[in-house]
């Protein structure tokens, strides 16, 4: 096999990381929308596809190999959010995991002077940085706009805007 026991495991656990995040995001979404947060729920249904396509691209690197990837089993993402502030704060702490998987599957790669799958992660490092970024430029908003309904209202319609960029 091209890729050492240990970092196919890994990377298979980051395939089903980006499952469950896809997942959890979708979730937020449909929460979103029947809340009344429409441009919210634009911008996770939109999240939500990028983590698909996350997962996407290491199956895809794995196959490129000749390796059979792992397709996981979704775990249930929670149903019921305590707020729209509370749903960013969990995606936060998500992303920052998940940099953290990033990094130890990294590490893992060059102790094993597994070089194509460490250059192979540069995108995703990459990536992590954009999204702890979003997630944290979101909730800042919070607290500079407020939290009333009339603020949410506003956080809504920049969310709308921000989906086209994410
Ligand atoms: Fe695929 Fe948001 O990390």
């Amino acid at each position: 096999m091209k890729i050492s026991e240990n970092v196919l495991q890994l990377l298979n656990e980051q395939i089903a990381i980006e499952a469950n995040a896809s997942s959890y995001y979708l979730s937020v979404a449909s929460w979103c929308k029947v809340n009344g947060y429409d441009g919210a729920a634009c911008f996770f249904r939109a999240h939500s596809a990028e983590e698909r396509d996350h997962m996407l691209k290491i199956i895809q690197y794995l196959n490129e190999l000749r390796i059979h990837a792992t397709i996981p089993q979704i775990e249930q993402p929670p149903q019921e959010m305590e707020s729209l502030e509370q749903a960013f704060k969990t995606a936060l702490q998500n992303e920052q995991n998940v940099t953290k998987s990033i990094d130890k599957i990294i590490n893992a790669a060059q102790e094993e002077n597994d070089h194509r799958t460490d250059t192979f992660l540069e995108w995703f490092v990459n990536e992590q940085i954009e999204e702890e970024d979003l997630f944290e430029t979101v909730l800042q908003k919070f607290d500079v706009i407020g939290r009333d309904k009339l603020a949410l209202h506003e956080i809504d319609k920049i969310l709308d805007k921000l989906k086209t960029t994410t």
